[in-house]
């Protein structure tokens, strides 16, 4: 029931501080995750893994995404991400020693079904799928299963199962990590931010007021453009998404490096570029991209710290969120920008929940 919420999306947006709580239940302690927790084989699954590849579809696909910076940068795993409808479609190599990844909110997405049957015939050391669905198809197809505890999504467009997911990955990644040589000190100094999580996402849901003010700029617009660098990249992706989705605004996300490649041409005044820019090392060149945008009379909407030093100016709006870690950034920093595309639906007045032409598990090609 959607009870004092007006959507169901608003409500999963607001009941995601208790859910990726519920994801790490029994998963970490203090310092460290609990291998055991994710399956007695998985020490041994995990053994030797050389290479992942990660295969989904949509927001579960920008999971996948963030969830490279982190096995690579944390485990130093090779690992490739690709949308299950090319995947699936293409000749590719596979090798015996890859860790096969399938992230899938309902479990029944039918190409990331086809991918996992596919790869299956090629070999693989195990596959491991992170998944909202008890029973589903994927679950069932895979051996090694991280639940993520995100309960429900009744709203078609995906919020808090981007989040848990999000949570289960990094949890995956760090058991990934451990036994590619990752230090208790580096390890515990990752769990205590996760533990932090669920507090930083109340407070960024705190500031709904103000991005609901925000978000009356966008109601006349037709198009816009967020950026991000580094695991922000996917979240900005994640953030145009959900824009498109339910307000039916055109947004496109790109590194911001890419900016002077081509995108820059776009931008003018009736441009809004929304930029999620956490202080870390990333801050300062994106920053210098940030002035690129200015210069050209761009309109810009910043998610930031206050380390981050962004200073609100004319055409520049600043939101300031809590301080992080640049580990558990991504899963913060996406809660903004649901906010965000669900007040600018809620004043345009489409159906937040149903979103035309679209259905919540895509079961069928
Ligand atoms: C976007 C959204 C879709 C799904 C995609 C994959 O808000 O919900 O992009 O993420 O259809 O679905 P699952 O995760 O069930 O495989």
């Amino acid at each position: 029931e959607k009870g004092e919420y007006r959507h169901y999306m608003l409500k999963e947006i607001h009941e995601q501080p208790r859910v990726i709580k519920a994801t790490m239940e029994g998963r970490v302690t203090d310092s460290r995750v609990l291998e055991q927790a994710l399956g007695i084989e998985a020490g041994e699954l995990l053994q030797d893994v050389r290479h992942v590849q990660i295969i989904a579809c949509g927001t579960s696909y920008h999971a996948g995404m963030v969830a490279r910076y982190w096995i690579e940068d944390l485990a130093g795993v090779p690992c490739s991400v690709e949308v299950a409808s090319e995947f699936r479609y293409r000749k590719h190599v596979i090798q015996k020693d890859t860790l096969f990844l399938c992230i899938s909110q309902s479990g029944e997405t039918a190409d990331t079904l086809a991918a996992l049957r596919q790869a299956k015939k090629a070999g693989f050391r195990a596959a491991l799928a992170i998944c909202n669905v008890p029973g589903s198809s994927l679950v069932r197809e895979s051996d090694l299963v991280i639940m993520t505890q995100a309960g429900p999504e009744i709203g078609v467009a995906s919020t808090k199962a981007f989040t848990t997911q999000l949570t289960a990955l990094l949890i995956f990644s760090l058991a990934l990590a451990r036994k590619n040589g990752l230090s208790a000190e580096r390890e515990a100094d990752i769990v205590k931010a996760l533990h932090l999580v669920p507090g930083q996402v109340s407070d960024v849901l705190a500031l709904e007021g103000e991005i609901a003010e925000m978000s009356e700029r966008f109601v006349e617009k037709n198009h816009a453009l967020f950026l991000g660098r580094g695991s922000q990249f996917p979240v900005a992706m994640e953030g145009a998404l959900k824009l498109k989705e339910i307000s039916y605004i055109h947004a496109e996300a790109y590194p911001a490096g890419e900016l002077k490649h081509g995108p820059l041409a776009l931008v003018d005044s009736e441009m809004p570029v929304i930029t999620v820019a956490p202080n870390n090392s990333m801050a300062e060149k994106l920053k210098s991209n940030l002035e690129e945008v200015r210069a050209r009379g761009g309109e810009l909407f910043v998610f930031a710290d206050r380390a981050a030093n962004v200073k609100p100016e004319e055409n520049i709006h600043v939101v300031q969120l809590p301080e992080v870690h640049e580990i558990t950034a991504p899963i913060v920093y996406t809660v903004p920008l649901q906010l965000l595309s669900y007040h600018v639906a809620v004043l345009k007045g489409t159906d937040v929940d149903q979103p035309r032409n679209l259905a919540k598990s895509v079961t069928v090609e």
